[in-house]
């Protein structure tokens, strides 16, 4: 460990506000926060949360630093995530292993995180120049009609311990590029991996003359309310539970502010009568089991067309089984610990409330103490109980038959949430149904694929109590500015539109 704090800078006690006025702060008057590893309970450091000195600090440098950067040209901007990009792929093993340290995910996952940023780094230097606007044709002689993209302002970005580093670059990369000023306000669970990432950034962007596009606020609920309700934050992009996310969205949207909402997911996986189970099997294991059930793309209910159901539950089984719990920074674990002891009793009393339903539990079920560590567990159940229809972010697996297709999608579109879905055939007439507007209702749907582990490269987000927002791929950047319709009238008249006639 000592090892690793030195390659990322890090020492016991750290402060957790950063900004360009001023870089770290010395006030040690806020709150201290512990980092704590989640695998044994031992304290990583302390972090001193920021002040709402520095809180005032970070707002007033962040609007400062935005006037400058917003006429810095797009594919310039880029050029400083590049740099960052590269400096993350010389530090991808070190900040892995922090990943893995402080939130429980094995390594592969952690390094996995890390690649991640790198990717959405690369692509966010592609985007730099690719800022596209369209032209339209005015419906006026003479005149030309096109909109443009500008810089939007300061982005605040509130990420969970789920995915400590990675959120944070999806948005923050294509803020830059965008000519936005980031302020990350991190998980109280993972405040160690925000202030390794904060000072790999400071390297990069110093070295190389870039201003302080990327600013770090640690700090609980009250900094993160005063941001969600201040008019200096444009945008707040906001990562985490529902009901968090629900009043997010109300108080950014009651100052008319942006709002972009990642929350949770409920997703399934339907294995159609046609279905190649060594695809599916893999597949639901990694979706279900994959970092403890903690991703919001998490696998956690499984429809099986009841022709399948026997086989497919038989070789859940097997998989289930072989599934190594354990530390996740040995090359064997497939399965860490829940983040926390909280999530270990609601991972507790979602199976007892599955069983209280009538759920049969096929396997796991039980805590493994020390540690926050439980068992993979597969229940047998039915779409419509309550748990079932509830997101419990830990390794439980809803298995439900289904006899059609038809039901099948219906019992799938039932959630209230919309994030990932995935069906399993080789039938193309079922997979096309399945992606189809009679299909899943989410915004990822995918075809022998599961639900998780989703590509940088396409829109990532999803609809109801999802949130409605879009991340990383595709045209996501559009959300990090403000789009100008212009009307350029190059003759020596004034015609007005929809053909009115209003001279003096
Ligand atoms: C999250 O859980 O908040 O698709 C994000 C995935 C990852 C991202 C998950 N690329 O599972």
């Amino acid at each position: 460990m000592r090892e690793l704090f030195t390659a990322l800078d890090l020492k016991d006690s750290n402060s957790g506000a950063w900004s360009g006025d001023g870089g770290w702060s010395n006030d040690t008057s806020g709150p201290v926060i512990e980092s704590v590893n989640p695998t044994t309970g031992e304290l990583l450091a302390r972090v001193h949360s920021a002040t709402a000195a520095d809180y005032e600090r970070i707002l007033v440098s962040s609007r400062r630093v935005f006037d400058q950067w917003k006429i810095v040209p797009a594919p310039k901007r880029g050029e400083a995530v590049r740099l960052v990009a590269d400096e993350l792929r010389k530090h991808k093993d070190a900040l892995g292993s922090l990943v893995t340290l402080e939130v429980g995910k094995i390594k592969p996952e952690g390094d996995g995180e890390v690649q991640e940023m790198i990717d959405i780094g690369d692509f966010a230097v592609g985007q730099s120049r690719m800022l596209y606007g369209q032209t339209m044709h005015s419906e006026r002689p003479l005149h030309r009609m096109y909109e443009q993209w500008h810089p939007l302002g300061v982005v605040g970005i509130i990420s969970a311990f789920n995915f400590p580093v990675a959120v944070w670059s999806w948005n923050s990369f294509l803020a830059a590029i965008c000519g936005d000023v980031s302020i990350w306000k991190p998980s109280l669970k993972a405040p160690l991996c925000a202030i390794a990432v904060q000072k790999l950034v400071n390297r990069v962007l110093e070295r190389h003359g870039f201003p302080a596009i990327f600013q770090l606020l640690i700090g609980g609920n009250e900094l993160a309310e005063k941001l969600v309700d201040d008019r200096r934050a444009d945008l707040i992009s906001f990562t985490g539970s529902t009901p968090v996310g629900r009043k997010v969205g109300e108080r950014v949207a009651a100052r008319l502010g942006k709002s972009l909402l990642e929350l949770g997911g409920n997703n399934g996986i339907i294995v159609d009568e046609f279905a190649n189970l060594d695809l599916a099997v893999p597949s639901i294991v990694f979706g279900a089991v994959g970092t403890a059930g903690q991703r919001c793309t998490s696998t956690r209910r499984v429809f099986v067309h009841e022709s399948r159901s026997k086989e497919l539950e038989q070789r859940l089984l097997r998989a289930y089984s072989q599934v190594r719990i354990g530390d996740p920074l040995k090359p064997e674990t497939l399965m860490g610990p829940l983040i926390d002891e909280a999530s270990v009793q609601r991972y507790l009393q979602a199976v007892e409330k599955a069983q209280r339903a009538g759920g049969t539990v096929l396997c796991g079920g039980k805590a493994r103490p020390p540690g926050n560590f439980v068992e993979p567990t597969i229940i047998r159940a039915r779409h419509d109980w309550e748990i079932v229809q509830t997101e419990t972010f830990a390794p439980i697996l809803y298995l439900i038959e289904y006899r059609s297709l038809d039901d099948a999608i219906a019992m799938h579109n039932s959630s209230h949430h919309g994030l990932s879905s995935a069906i399993f055939t080789d039938n193309l007439r079922h997979a096309e149904r399945f992606l189809s507007a009679m299909g899943s209702d989410c915004g990822i749907a995918n075809v022998n694929i599961g639900t998780s582990g989703a590509e940088i490269g396409g829109a990532f987000g999803g609809e109801k109590d999802t949130g409605g927002g879009r991340e990383s791929g595709s045209d996501s950047w559009k959300a990090y500015m403000r789009r100008q319709t212009n009307t350029i009238n190059w003759s020596r008249e004034l015609p007005l539109a929809q053909g009115i006639d209003f001279k003096v």
